[in-house]
């Protein structure tokens, strides 16, 4: 069979990567896909959101299934094209991965299904929303209603900061239509752990839980980026929270998203606080996590080509998981999440066995790889535990150690292991 995998970041050559491990697959192409990609697939010189070229080319190179890594193309309608075109493709319609293009939509939902979240009121008038913080207090959460690249959530610790944030979203219009609407919510405290499943309609098949670690630097200091490292599954995640998160998150939304005429197909994912009652919902996203994917799937012991296949036929692909634990850390161009220079060559990474380069923003240039991006690679590894998955990734960071066009997060994992195993130190 030929797949078609269409985004150009870590997730999606993470995705390409386990394309490669099925024996179903003949060709993969990758629309526009990545320098990492281009290894290993055929690279499509197009733009996501070109749905009509997307459309022609998957008909004209008989592609079996169409698979779309990120959330604009799906916001935008691309797997709606992909249907109407009676062309086979993995991901929710546009109707459904509203669960993420609008977090008041989200919000709604979940209040009416009763499915467990931080309080919340949603408003598009300034005044209103200042009065409800100032009842409030802090801290307190404000978040604009649409996408906005990972930037609009203030997590406020003052009361003060809170009413200035609501003031640059709806007065200011600092993210323009996806600010025109807030949600202020309640804050809550507890660890966070972000929960994927493959979903069509009510059926519902959890991956294992991963952790994502979204501050810029060490000690989740500086400013929110896109992910600089994650690890699955999370063992320090009790049993009956992943059963609750299951159980009473992820099932009934996707049976709300039924009733509401908005039937769910692709990945799910839950961003969960643990709190002191259980789990509760900060977002849902209507797509795989970026970095949570890299260390998912190379865990998952199915053909990913035959349970997409299966969750798309109704039937339970039966996702079997390896022992141990998979952990990456993404380098990061010098200065993200903010300016950062592009095409700073690439040392050479030699990674242990078991080890992969998982990449994101890096391009071919004279023989050698350079930087394109402010995320540009990730290496992980697994191990028993998730104490040697993490010792084996650092081994293989030691190239970048000493570069100053890089930096990387020296703390993925670490309070973890001294929770999950605090006999670790003392053997
Ligand atoms: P998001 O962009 O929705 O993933 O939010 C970014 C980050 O803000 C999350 O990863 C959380 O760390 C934090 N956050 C969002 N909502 C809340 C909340 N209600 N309480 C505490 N922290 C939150
Ligand atoms: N890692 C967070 C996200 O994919 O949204």
């Amino acid at each position: 069979m030929n797949v078609l995998v269409v985004g150009r970041g870590g997730r999606e050559h993470s995705l390409v990567q386990k394309f490669v491990e099925s024996d179903q697959v003949d060709r993969i192409f990758a629309a526009p896909g990545n320098a990492g990609m281009s290894q290993m697939a055929e690279c499509i010189d197009t733009s996501e959101q070109d749905f009509d070229g997307l459309v022609a080319f998957a008909r004209e190179n008989n592609v079996e299934l169409t698979v779309v890594g990120p959330e604009n193309p799906l916001l935008d309608g691309l797997v709606d094209a992909f249907q109407e075109a009676d062309l086979p493709v993995f991901g929710p319609t546009k109707a459904a991965a509203l669960i993420e293009g609008s977090k008041h939509f989200a919000k709604q939902l979940m209040q009416e299904y009763e499915i467990p979240t931080a309080g919340y009121e949603a408003f598009s008038d300034v005044e209103a929303a200042q009065a409800y913080i100032k009842e409030k207090g802090a801290p307190i959460v404000v978040k604009a209603d649409g996408l906005a690249a990972g930037k609009g959530v203030v997590v406020a610790e003052t009361v003060d900061e809170a009413l200035s944030a609501a003031e640059d979203m709806l007065r200011n219009g600092q993210f323009g239509d996806a600010s025109r609407e807030i949600v202020v919510e309640e804050f809550l405290a507890g660890d966070e752990f972000s929960l994927m499943a493959f979903v069509n309609g009510t059926n519902v098949y959890p991956m294992i839980p991963a952790k994502d670690h979204k501050r810029a630097y060490d000690g989740d200091q500086g400013p929110n980026t896109g992910g600089m490292g994650a690890f699955a599954p999370v063992q320090e995640l009790n049993n009956w929270s992943y059963a609750f998160a299951v159980e009473e998150i992820l099932k009934p939304v996707a049976a709300a998203m039924v009733k509401e005429g908005r039937p769910f197909t692709g990945i799910l994912y839950a961003g969960l606080i643990e709190t002191s009652v259980g789990p509760k919902v900060i977002e849902f996203n209507a797509r795989f996590g970026d970095p949570e994917t890299q260390v998912v799937l190379p865990l998952l012991e199915n053909d990913l080509l035959q349970v997409m296949i299966d969750v798309l036929d109704g039937k339970n692909p039966d996702l079997t998981w390896s022992e141990g634990v998979c952990a990456g850390v993404v380098v990061a161009s010098e200065g993200y999440p903010g300016a950062y220079e592009k095409r700073r060559p690439l040392p050479e990474v030699e990674v242990a066995e078991g080890g992969f380069v998982v990449h994101a923003g890096t391009a071919w240039e004279d023989g050698k790889y350079v930087s394109s991006g402010g995320r540009v690679l990730l290496i992980g590894n697994k191990g028993e535990d998730l104490a040697q998955a993490l010792d084996r990734t650092y081994q293989s960071l030691r190239p970048f150690e000493n570069q100053s066009d890089f930096f990387y997060r020296r703390d993925i994992g670490r309070s973890s292991v001294s929770s999950a195993a605090p006999h670790a130190d003392v053997e």
